[in-house]
């Protein structure tokens, strides 16, 4: 989200969800912005507010409920002062619950689902007639399209930044609701990825991390033959400006040799890879629908490690699947204990309706999730420690995207994606620096600028 002026009229968006859904409520601000509605920090500031929501777990999804229930005040207090309110429903929850919103919350004034915000225009304009209007059906190839004319101008001054390439999903993991709340799986059109990725470099972005919820499997047909991600990084590696070239999320099957080779000779191509594997056991795995073992997994990460060394692994796990049993938890500590991340998310299975996971027998008592997910967790925190702890001593790329909490210190990122504080000067923001790490903090690492490396920026 990006601030804008405080004047009457603006435009509040709430992000509850993925990076994707984080670059959409970008871009929501973008289309609020151009409508009028700059955005302000609060909601009580604002004219219309998107709430744009998540349907991942029961708990993100409970979350736009809650938040309503208080938005619901705020607008009883404008509608007493004569002052208009809009709120909308954006994002996953609104499309698989929309028109339920619309029943339960009479405070709700217009739902978008996540294909089709590029019709907010639209939705205010119904909304402000009193239509509650609802937008759920997947048009993401106009969504698209409305991304190419967007001119993205809230993106400035960011160091980094996301582009989503990819949408969808057609995997169908028996746990997940992303195929039905993102639909079929669509890439983007390379040369538009391509026009984004040069106007952000040109307004100073030099870190770009492609989105999609199967990222890797992006592919798109061009005159020129097909492109492929490892195809597309040698695209924006010639793009003057960019430095580092990141992305996620992606599938083990879709992991292809040209974009494991990518790892390895394009330098611009972060050593740093989020490869979810939600378990170590093959019956589970087999159950979930991953479609891949564990040995394929390890082996994986094995070709991924021979093409580069030092690359930093982080991964998904759920626990707690229906059916899991003890020695099937113990399987996936084992994975973990073979493989050993650089960071990772953990999860207790949360039962989506309309998932095929949801009509399996056998779940696991919460109590028994909690427990397991507390000892993954305990083993992921250790490895994630030891794999800081490893990098003091070592001089690491740093580039510097933000001022620290204290005057005098700045802010980076590792080629690892760890954040990286320093003594320096606000304006080597925007550049790189090789920095020797001193010392590891609880969530980020703590480091000196290494002396004689003249005016010019690294990579
Ligand atoms: N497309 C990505 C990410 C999907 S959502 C992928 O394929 O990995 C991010 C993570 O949320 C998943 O990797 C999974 O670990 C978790 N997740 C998805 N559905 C879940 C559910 N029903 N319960 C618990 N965790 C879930
Ligand atoms: Fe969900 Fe599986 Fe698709 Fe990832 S690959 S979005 S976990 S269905
Ligand atoms: Fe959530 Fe939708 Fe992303 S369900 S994780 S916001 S794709």
């Amino acid at each position: 989200m990006s601030k804008g002026s405080k004047a009457a009229g603006g435009g509040y968006v709430k992000s509850y969800g993925c990076q994707m859904n984080v670059y959409d409520s970008s871009r929501i601000a973008g289309l609020l912005d151009r409508q009028g509605h700059a955005a302000v920090d609060t909601p009580a500031e604002a004219e219309v507010i998107v709430l744009n929501t998540c349907h991942i777990r029961e708990k993100a999804a409970d979350k736009v409920f809650s938040e309503l229930g208080q938005i619901r005040q705020i607008k009883h207090e404008r509608a007493e002062a004569g002052r208009p309110l809009l709120i909308g429903v954006a994002g996953c929850v609104a499309q698989a619950e929309g028109a339920e919103i619309l029943r339960r919350e009479a405070s709700v004034d217009f739902v978008l689902g996540p294909q089709s915000y590029h019709r907010l225009p639209e939705a205010l304009e119904k909304a402000r007639r009193g239509e509650r209007p609802l937008f759920i059906d997947f048009e993401t190839d106009e969504k698209f399209r409305d991304l190419r004319r967007s001119d993205g101008g809230l993106d400035r001054g960011k160091v980094s930044a996301f582009v989503t390439i990819q949408e969808g999903c057609d995997k169908f993991c028996s746990f997940c609701v992303v195929p039905y709340t993102r639909g079929a799986e669509i890439s983007r059109a390379t040369p538009d990825v391509v026009t984004e990725a040069e106007r952000l470099a040109g307004a100073g972005v030099k870190d770009i991390t492609l989105l999609g919820q199967n990222v890797n499997g992006y592919r798109w047909e061009g005159r020129d033959g097909v492109w492929t991600l490892a195809r597309l990084f040698e695209r924006l590696s010639a793009i003057e400006g960019l430095e580092r070239l990141r992305y996620t999320t992606s599938h083990p099957l879709d992991m292809s040799d040209d974009l494991i080779a990518a790892h390895r000779d394009l330098p611009k191509v972060m050593p740093y890879l989020h490869l979810p594997v939600q378990s170590g056991s093959d019956r589970i795995l087999r159950a979930m629908n991953r479609r891949h073992t564990a040995r394929d997994y390890v082996a994986l990460i094995e070709t991924l490690r021979a093409a580069r060394a030092d690359i930093a692994l982080s991964s998904d796990f759920i626990v707690g699947f229906p059916g899991e049993t003890d020695e099937d938890f113990r399987a996936t500590m084992r994975l973990v204990e073979e493989v050993g991340f650089a960071s990772a998310f953990s999860f207790k299975y949360s039962t989506r309706p309309g998932t095929p996971g949801a009509e399996l027998g056998d779940q696991i008592h919460e109590t028994v999730k909690k427990e397991r997910l507390a000892e993954l967790q305990g083993l992921l925190d250790a490895q994630a420690a030891a794999f800081n702890a490893n990098c003091v001593g070592r001089s690491l790329d740093v580039l510097f995207e933000k001022p620290g909490r204290h005057d005098g210190q700045i802010v980076g990122r590792s080629p690892y994606l760890q954040s990286v504080q320093v003594n320096g000067p606000n304006d080597l923001i925007g550049s790189t620096r090789r920095c020797t790490i001193e010392r590891p903090g609880s969530h980020s690492l703590f480091g000196a600028i290494e002396q004689g490396q003249g005016g010019e920026a690294r990579n």
